[in-house]
Parts: structure tokens; C-alpha cells; sequence
């Protein structure tokens, strides 16, 4: 049976950590192919064969895994992302002109509901970027668009990066980026997070100073906690606030999270989701699946609810606080008001 190295394995990053069955298999370092394939089919892990060659795994559903030069694709960024190192000027990728097609497609697809849906700071920060439509930005041009802004830089990432890694890194205005696209059959689809989800997602929020704290206390927060558990419970915060929050302005629900500013099909459907008032301990405890919408949301009542709770929460944890809120030292109805 041929073992492959798994080169990102560990635990799945902000957008899949909470996957307890799919943290164990990551934590592995060598794995067995039918292990390896048995896995979420969804996600695309890194791998070095024997020989040095770097391969992303499409699983059998994700829309690329039969296109043999999409995969090819995939292989040769990531590993320009694995060869980078810090210090070095960021890799440029030629983009095609089938990705470019896909970029634009969205842009043009995503940008009016932005402006019906979006909260308001995320629009101050587009307005702030100006981020390219017609063409895929490169990483290091949109840190130089944010390096006066709010001071975020990218960093280029092959695929998942290790939770801890990811988060504390935020703490030091460094945001993990992949640098692909998604496949180009289905340009309104993407079952993991490409440049689009990276850059017209994130890096929008980045371009807010208030956006870009949040960020930051969520990276202090991961430097200050030395659990796992504690992380864990950090980073499913981030999820559902960052990721996947909405608020309410005028008496209008508006989204915030880059995870459904970055989706299409997330954008036209959120607001038929399960709203429910921020909760730190439900949100913190809840188990989420990346390959879905997401069925339950959490609602602040204002931008400034988020920085105060959410913000709030970031800025005081540490292994204490957090095991309290896990093992329900919540006090009866600890709802954030
Ligand atoms: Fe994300």
C-alpha cells in the first residue's frame, strides 16, 4: 500500500476546523492512500509523493477532479505556495484567460448584491480597495493596495493551513491566501476557499481598520490560548461571526462575514437561514460543515455589537475563560445584548 506525505494536513484551517472526525484524519502525517481517499471528498489535500512531486487531491465531487489539466493546475500553485518563503516577494500567478473569465464573472454576478446586502463597513472597505474587476488582482499587489490601509499583507498558502498557524499569524496583519480558482464549469460554485472567497471576501474586510482589528484580536486571541480545545472554541467564533455573521442596519439583515460575501449562492440565500442572537457559547461549541450552506446564523444587531461582543470576546480570552464558557459556566441566557 503506497503512504503519501501529507504536507498540510494537521487540523483544517478557519473554514473546516471544526470537522472533529476530519481534524483526527488531518492530525496523521502519513497516510495510506484509501485513507487519504476515504476522507471528506470535498477538500483537496496537499501531498508530496516520493519523488518530490507536489499533487492537490480532488475528491470525486469536487467539480474539477475529472478535468486532468484543472488538477494539473491546481498542483503547479500550490506548489509555488509550498516553495515561497518568508521574505521573498510574493508569487504571481499567469492567469489564464479561462480563470480571468471566472473572475469576472463573479465580480460582475456579486457586486449588485453586495450593494443590496452587504453591511455598510464591508462597503466602505470595497470602496476603499478598489479592487480590479476585469482581472484577478495578485496577491502582492492587493497587500500593497492594504499596506496603507490597515497594514494586512497576504501570504501565499498551498491549501489548508494549520489552525494555529493561520489564526496567529492574523495577529501580525498576515492573512493565509490560496491563489487558485475555482473550476471554471461552475464559476457561481466553490466547495473550498479560492482567490475569489481570499481577496473579494477577506480582502475587502481588510481594507476596514475596523474590520482589520476584529481580524486582529481574533490572532491574539489564537496567541494567547494554548489549547487546542481553546483554539478550537476560537476559531468557531471566527467562523460564525467573520466567516458567516450577520447583522441588522435600518432594521435590514445585512451580512458581514466574508465566508457569504464571497458566494453567490450564499448571498441570495441567507436570509431564509435560521437566525439567531449572538451567543458565544453556541456559537463556540457548534460543529460546522464547509461543504454546505449554513443552516444556523448568528445575528448582531449592529456592526458595533460585533466589536463589542465578538471583538470583545477576541480581546479577553485565554484558556480559562474559554474552558468556563465550554463547560457551561455560562450563566442562564449569556446572550450578548
Ligand atoms: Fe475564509
Amino acid at each position: 500500500m503506497t503512504s503519501l506525505m501529507v504536507i498540510v494536513p494537521e487540523i483544517a484551517v478557519h473554514y473546516c476546523g471544526a470537522e472533529r472526525n476530519l481534524v483526527s484524519l488531518w492530525t496523521v502525517r502519513v497516510l495510506e492512500v484509501h485513507q487519504l481517499m476515504d476522507m471528506r471528498q470535498h477538500f483537496a489535500p496537499v501531498i508530496e509523493h516520493a519523488d518530490g512531486q507536489i499533487e492537490v487531491q480532488l475528491g470525486g465531487l469536487h467539480p474539477g477532479s475529472a478535468d486532468p489539466a484543472y488538477r494539473a493546475r491546481r498542483s503547479a500553485i500550490a506548489s509555488l505556495a509550498l516553495r515561497w518563503r518568508a521574505g521573498q516577494p510574493l508569487p504571481d500567478i499567469a492567469y489564464d484567460q479561462r480563470e480571468e473569465s471566472v473572475w469576472r464573472e463573479v465580480s460582475r454576478a456579486i457586486e449588485p448584491l453586495h450593494q443590496r446586502l452587504a453591511c455598510r463597513e464591508f462597503l466602505a472597505g470595497q470602496a476603499r480597495l478598489g479592487l480590479p474587476t476585469e482581472r484577478i488582482p495578485q496577491l502582492a499587489e492587493v497587500s500593497a493596495m492594504l499596506a496603507p490601509l490597515t497594514g494586512f499583507r497576504y501570504v501565499p498558502a498551498a491549501g489548508v493551513v494549520p489552525l494555529r498557524e493561520f489564526y496567529e499569524a492574523l495577529a501580525a496583519g498576515c492573512f493565509h491566501s490560496t491563489q487558485y480558482v475555482r473550476h471554471h464549469s461552475v464559476p457561481l460554485y466553490t466547495p473550498e476557499p479560492d482567490v475569489i472567497h481570499e481577496v473579494i471576501g477577506h480582502g475587502n474586510c481588510l481594507a476596514s481598520d475596523r474590520f482589520a482589528a476584529l481580524y486582529r484580536a481574533a490572532g491574539a486571541a489564537a496567541r494567547r490560548v494554548q489549547t487546542d480545545a481553546a483554539l478550537e472554541f476560537v476559531s468557531r467564533v471566527f467562523w460564525f461571526s467573520l466567516e458567516f455573521g450577520v447583522l441588522t442596519e435600518a432594521g435590514q439583515l445585512k451580512v458581514y462575514g466574508a465566508g457569504i460575501l464571497s458566494s453567490y449562492g450564499e448571498l441570495g440565500a441567507f436570509h431564509t437561514m435560521e437566525i439567531r442572537p449572538l451567543d458565544l457559547v453556541a456559537m463556540g461549541a457548534t460543529d460546522y460543515d464547509i461543504t454546505v450552506y449554513q443552516p444556523v446564523l448568528y445575528g448582531a444587531q449592529s456592526f458595533e455589537q460585533v466589536e463589542d461582543g465578538i471583538g470583545g470576546f477576541f480581546d479577553g480570552c485565554d484558556d480559562d475563560s474559554v474552558l468556563a464558557l465550554t463547560h457551561g459556566a455560562r450563566t442562564h441566557g449569556k446572550v450578548l445584548a
